[in-house]
């Protein structure tokens, strides 16, 4: 049975891409992305990330929410998540690592990363300006960035616009917060999201340069 769920196709932009393949990467102004489960083996053009960033599931309740907006059967719960998204960096092997967590999952998301990392560092920091989040930020070398107190928008600002020699990989590329800000800032990005609906939102910005989460015209940083 085809369920309908009122409201989960975002601003609706999937309609305009139904000749689109999904089944193969899209090619962005700046990046690749694709639909596709963290669950299934990495596609390749994934593994060019030199600098991940991801704002993945952070919870049982919060993991089914999003299984069924992408009307997807569920694959495994947080923890099978959790655990295949570290091996999948852990694949990609960037040289950091940039993941937001919340009181609910920082502390096995940061033990996890020190397993693959030898410098982990946990920021303050905030997501709609007014919610308490973290950022773990792992990385080869020791390092100690100016994102204490920032917002979740600012450090992505930050991310894209401070790492151009980089490829930024997001492998929970939702509407892609780092997809814009990497195209506005000139920085090359590759993703992966569960959710058609959701990156369709993204390719409007790529193409038509619309702000997936404000509907408004986005043409500088
Ligand atoms: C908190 S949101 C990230 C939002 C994102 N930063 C953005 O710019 O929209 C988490 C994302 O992970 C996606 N997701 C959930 N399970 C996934 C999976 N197994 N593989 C890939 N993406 C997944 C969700 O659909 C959702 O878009």
């Amino acid at each position: 049975m085809t369920r309908t769920f009122k409201g989960y196709k975002y601003s609706g932009q999937a309609e305009k891409y139904r000749e689109l393949d999904f089944s193969a990467p899209i090619h962005c102004r700046l990046g690749t992305v694709k639909v596709g489960s963290i669950f299934a083996p990495l596609p390749d053009f994934m593994k060019t990330a030199t600098v991940i960033y991801c704002d993945p599931p952070c919870s049982n309740v919060n993991i089914n929410t999003f299984y069924t907006k992408a009307e997807k059967e569920k694959e495994g719960d947080i923890a099978a998540f959790s655990r295949r998204l570290i091996e999948a960096i852990d694949e990609i092997g960037p040289r950091e690592v940039f993941l937001e967590t919340f009181k609910s999952n920082v502390d096995d998301m940061e033990k996890a990363l020190r397993a693959i990392f030898p410098f982990v560092r946990r920021y303050n920091t905030t997501y709609y300006k007014t919610h308490a989040n973290f950022i773990l930020h792992a990385a080869k070398q020791e390092s100690d960035l100016p994102i204490e107190g920032m917002d979740e928008e600012a450090i992505v600002k930050y991310i894209a616009t401070s790492r151009k020699d980089d490829i930024i990989g997001d492998p929970c590329f939702g509407r892609g917060i780092i997809g814009m800000y990497c195209t506005l800032a000139g920085t090359r990005f590759v993703g992966q999201e569960l959710n058609k609906n959701r990156l369709c939102e993204f390719l409007t910005f790529d193409r038509e340069g619309i702000n997936p989460f404000t509907g408004k015209r986005k043409d500088a940083l």
